[in-house]
């Protein structure tokens, strides 16, 4: 019998409480693969939605499926002819492969060396673990496909939660304005992390608020929130005469928009992986974790996830 590991997983979509914990078979590294021993992985609402099947006509699926995309940990072996990193290495990872089935809620994971970075040593091997996903969501999306650049400002819907704390964060890197939309219960963490304005999305019509906070109009509206905030911030007119919306949530921009919109699905990007590492070794990236869980409690972190009213990160730590 070969070595067994121990895992979240599931053999069929459906309800969280279908996710089982036990022992199944630990993966062997193959040819190009390096074997992390998982230290932390953040919990992303994603990881729900694919153990509810709302993915499964858009990437093919084997069970049983281990949920979990995001990884830090410690390199344990390398398989053949992978040689850049060695036994020790700390490293970090967005794990989404082309096929649903090995994810990152068990002790170990099998991936392709390339999509490996090592990760920030300056900050904890849990907080590592919240970066990739959200991260590289939100590089892709306010740097790829937004091009926000120094002196503008960007609107964020939804920025106090795993992808807004990032996108905050990093939009103040480049030395852009930023207005955070969330709870008003979140207004003091968003600008503990660089929102120059903050916006109660529960209170009055979102865009008259920022229309007053920004009357030239902001060059880039980031949306990564579900709710109708975007619609009332297009009614409102806040957008400047160039400026761009990029979402994370909703694919196609309303027929009477007339606005350059583009939507973005969050790719593996290794290099991108290791400039998030520099900024958060360089103090410029915190990833508050505001919940950690064990693997026997990957469900619950699944249901709490998928509320959408989560502050920073939810963690399982094998
Ligand atoms: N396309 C992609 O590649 C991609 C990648 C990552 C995530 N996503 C999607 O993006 C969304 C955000 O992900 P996440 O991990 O950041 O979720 P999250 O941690 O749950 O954060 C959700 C955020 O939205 C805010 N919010 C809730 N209702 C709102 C409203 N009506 N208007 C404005 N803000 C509102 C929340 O604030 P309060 O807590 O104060 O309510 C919180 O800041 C999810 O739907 C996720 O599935 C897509």
């Amino acid at each position: 019998m070969g070595k067994t590991m121990r895992a979240a997983y599931y053999e069929e979509f459906g309800e969280l409480d279908n996710i089982k914990t036990g022992d199944i078979d630990k993966p062997e590294p193959g040819e190009g693969e390096v074997l992390v021993k998982v230290k932390a992985a953040g919990v992303n609402p994603v990881d729900a939605a694919v153990a509810r099947g709302m993915l499964k006509d858009a990437i093919p699926t084997e069970f049983p499926v281990i949920p979990g995309w995001d990884v830090a940990g410690v390199v344990e072996e390398n398989g053949f002819a992978a040689r850049r990193f060695k036994e020790g290495d700390e490293v970090y990872a967005y794990a989404r492969r082309p096929k649903i089935q090995h994810g990152t809620f068990a002790e170990y994971i099998a991936l392709p060396e390339s999509y490996l970075t090592r990760r920030p040593e300056k900050i904890s091997m849990e907080e590592a673990g919240g970066i990739p996903l959200v991260g590289l969501t939100a590089y892709q999306a306010i740097f790829d496909a937004g091009s926000l650049e120094n002196g503008q400002t960007v609107l964020i819907l939804g920025a106090s939660g795993g992808v807004g704390t990032l996108a905050i964060q990093l939009a103040k890197s480049v030395g852009a304005t930023v207005i955070g939309v969330a709870s008003e219960k979140n207004h003091s963490y968003m600008k503990e992390l660089g929102a120059d304005e903050a916006v109660d999305y529960s209170d009055t019509q979102v865009g008259q608020q920022v229309d007053k906070l920004a009357p030239n109009g902001v060059d880039l509206i980031f949306h990564c929130s579900r709710g109708n905030s975007l619609s009332q911030c297009m009614e409102s007119g806040v957008l400047s005469n160039n400026g761009k919306v990029v979402s994370i949530t909703k694919s196609k921009p309303d027929e009477s928009w007339d606005v350059n919109y583009q939507y973005v699905f969050v790719e593996p990007n290794s290099s991108q992986l290791a400039h998030l590492a520099e900024l958060a070794n360089d103090g410029k990236l915190k990833i508050p974790s505001t919940k950690t869980y064990s693997i026997d409690e990957t469900a619950q972190s699944l249901k709490d996830v998928e509320t959408l009213h989560n502050r920073g990160k939810l963690i399982i730590k094998p």
